[in-house]
């Protein structure tokens, strides 16, 4: 019998064994609860069923041993309540109720449910696949201040996908450099043009210079153009520090700030949406694959985009089906429903980034419609003839795509496109 730390692990299971079962076999969560759906993969040690009332106890009101402080009271009001168990998969949901969590708090559910249960002895592995929440805990969050609709409004864009680029190399370019690089994008037809996720206030590419650079060049595009333009300066820092850079983009009438979610945290994604600045909210995920990327482990990128609903994104990453990035069709398609599905927030618009080009526009659109963002970093700065045409065969792509017409016929036509098309060819 193995030792634990002096506590002989056999008079140790059978004190798990005599607490109280949380398991409900045909339990129906009530719509007051905030169920989430795991799969769990069960130690050697305890059978399936001690597992799951492991993770239960552990999320909510409980610990590895029975508490002389936890009256049956108190567990009768605050117990979750474990249902659809199939062992085969793994799969089992838990129903939490409401007054386990603080509304508005997102760092809160994350320590709860997202919290000490990953690293538990008593599961080999977990994974939280989705997470139901009820209308009041919903409702106690902003959501999105914009949403697809408020975008479409302010880039006056109807009916088709925005076209987006990210500044490329990632860093390296100085202030100058990087202004010219998304005037040309927008010349050739881009809508939006964003900072990448590691450019921040470089020695070599200072945040306000920067931003007020690009914004400059930004106007000029407008003015060339006739279309609406936007720049999404990356404002990921320490959190006062983040709130100072997006309020500066503010009063240099810029329309959005983008932030790394991951890397800043709910906590300072939520403050920032507290200030209700008039920006609309760019979410890059970077670093979500350190916990959604395992199938068996970890936290899926569905529930983290629920949590970015939440916190009020108003754009976000969500997988690009055919690029450089893991993500499949039917996940992240499931992802784009689950942010724009209707409810008490407004929708959030899907962005799909990473290892895009021109070929990768119609099974895109074809796979996740019309109401998303297709951004292109390489597929547009990567062009042999440069960005502006890079930007104009990005557009050509949704153009002939929206015309129901293949792209190796539309590239014959429009030169710009066909270059693209022998370069990367499908
Ligand atoms: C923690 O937050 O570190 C745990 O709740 C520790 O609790 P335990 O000593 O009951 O495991
Ligand atoms: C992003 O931040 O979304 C990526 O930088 C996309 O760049 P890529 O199109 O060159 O992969
Ligand atoms: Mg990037």
């Amino acid at each position: 019998m193995r030792e634990l730390k002096g506590i002989n692990t056999y008079s140790l299971y059978s004190l798990l064994t005599a607490m109280d079962s949380f398991i409900r076999e045909k339990y129906k969560p009530a719509k007051s609860e905030i169920t989430a759906h795991f799969r769990v993969k069960k130690s050697e040690k305890l059978s399936f069923r001690e597992c799951l009332d492991s993770v239960a106890r552990e999320s909510s009101i409980g610990t590895w041993t029975e508490l002389a402080t936890l009256e049956k009271k108190i567990a009768k009001k605050l117990g979750p309540k474990i249902f659809g168990l199939d062992e085969g998969t793994g799969k089992a949901s838990i129903a939490y109720p409401l007054d386990l969590f603080e509304k508005g708090n997102l760092p809160q559910f994350w320590s709860g449910i997202c919290g000490n249960i990953y690293g538990m002895s008593d599961v080999q592995a977990i994974r939280l696949d989705d997470v139901d929440f009820p209308e009041e805990y919903v409702k106690s969050f902003k959501g999105p201040k914009y949403g697809i609709e408020g975008v479409r409004k302010t880039l006056k864009v109807k009916g088709r996908p925005l076209v987006g680029t990210i500044v490329k190399p990632k860093v390296g370019l100085d202030e100058k450099g990087h202004a010219k690089c998304a005037y040309n994008a927008w010349l050739g037809g881009c809508d939006i043009v964003k900072d990448d996720e590691n450019l921040t206030s470089m020695k070599f590419n200072n945040f306000r210079k920067r931003v007020s650079l690009t914004l400059k060049m930004l106007e000029k595009a407008e003015k060339e153009t006739g279309e609406k333009k936007a720049y999404m300066p990356n404002v990921t820092s320490e959190t006062f520090e983040m709130l100072k850079r997006a309020k500066y983009v503010e009063e240099c009438g810029g329309t959005y700030a983008m932030v790394d979610i991951i890397s800043a945290g709910f906590s300072a994604l939520q403050t920032l949406r507290n200030e209700d600045l008039d920006l609309i909210l760019h979410a890059h995920r970077a670093g979500h694959a350190a916990f959604t990327r395992n199938k068996e482990h970890g936290i899926s990128m569905l529930v983290l985009a629920k949590l970015a609903r939440l916190a009020g994104v108003d754009q976000l990453h969500v997988g690009a089906v055919f690029g450089k990035m893991e993500g499949g069709e039917s996940e992240v398609k499931q992802i784009v429903r689950a942010i724009t599905e209707k409810g008490p927030l407004k929708s959030v618009f899907p962005v799909a980034s990473g290892g895009l080009y021109p070929a990768k526009v119609p099974p895109l659109m074809n796979a996740l419609g019309n109401d998303i963002i297709i951004q292109a970093g390489g597929g547009i700065s990567g062009h042999p003839q440069g960005i502006i045409k890079g930007a104009i065969a990005m557009r050509q792509a949704v153009e002939g795509t929206l015309k129901g017409i293949p792209l190796e016929e539309y590239g014959l036509m429009h030169k710009e496109l066909g270059i693209a098309m022998q370069k990367w060819g499908n």
